[in-house]
């Protein structure tokens, strides 16, 4: 089996503005004259940056994708953004079912997974997320969870070339807080073997599995290391380019 290069994406969530673009572009040339770095990039800014940001980082190592997409087109749904006009916009990518969509506007495995069918019809990949809660965790129902949400949120129609899993503990999200190497391993290791059963054998060991939830410089090296660990999605350490070019260093050859 060909290694599967390793994808670290930030995701700025309500953050970023204008003048955000300059961390982008910093993130961008670093990643230039570092060029020892094998692992791709992506920010997924605010939407009102996107433009902003594809034509900035034309050329570059570094990725644009969103934050979130509707299940449909076009059409009356005051404040969405349908995935159509994210590509449009210069977006490669989109996070569906991220936690605090789940939690803050009641995403269902079933929303999430038409969110992730909407991404395809407009030709970008979905990073979708899925991740138990503290409450969960301790009731010892993590990987029913996550193996759960797989099932509901990840469509059959879903590969190596147009998915990304994000494996994001929802209490480690932000928190400064996160699993152990070995946790993570176990809940990896049940993903891959779980999306056998939803993409195929073929595409389920090709496909990209990343873990967020407080990933930062320091942690990163040892996260990354873990076995059937892709990269990482990372919030607040990726908006500052600093920060991110130290997360994406876990990556350096040798
Ligand atoms: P965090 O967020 O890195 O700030 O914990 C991760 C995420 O929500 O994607």
């Amino acid at each position: 089996m060909t290694a599967i290069r390793p994808l670290v994406a930030g995701n700025w969530k309500m953050n970023g503005l204008l003048s955000s673009v300059s961390e982008a572009a910093a993130l961008a040339e670093l990643l230039r004259s570092n060029d020892e770095i094998e692992a791709d990039a992506m920010i997924c800014p605010p939407a009102t940056l996107i433009p902003l940001l594809a034509e900035r980082l034309t050329g570059s190592r570094v990725a644009v994708g969103g934050q979130d997409c509707h299940q449909i087109e076009s059409g009356a749904h005051t404040g969405d953004i349908s995935a159509e006009i994210l590509a449009d916009a210069g977006a490669s990518a989109v996070i569906v079912g991220h936690s605090e969509r789940r939690a803050d506007h009641g995403e269902s495995d079933a929303t999430v997974n038409a969110k992730a069918l909407a991404a395809y019809r407009a030709g970008l990949v979905a990073i979708i997320c899925v991740g138990e809660t503290d409450a969960q965790r301790d009731a010892g129902e993590t990987l029913d969870i996550v193996a759960g949400q797989l099932r509901g949120s990840v469509p059959a129609a879903a590969g190596a070339g147009n998915t990304i899993i994000a494996y994001e503990p929802v209490w480690a999200i932000g928190t400064g807080r996160t699993p152990t190497a070995d946790d993570v391993a176990e809940v990896h290791n049940h993903m891959r073997t779980q999306l056998i059963a939803i993409v195929g054998d073929g595409e389920s060991s090709a496909m990209r599995l990343l873990y967020g939830g407080s990933v930062k410089p320091s942690n990163a090296t040892e996260l990354m290391a873990v076995e059937n660990v892709n990269g990482a999605l990372v919030g607040g350490a990726s908006l500052k380019a600093d920060d991110f070019f130290g997360i994406l260093s876990a990556y350096t050859a040798g």
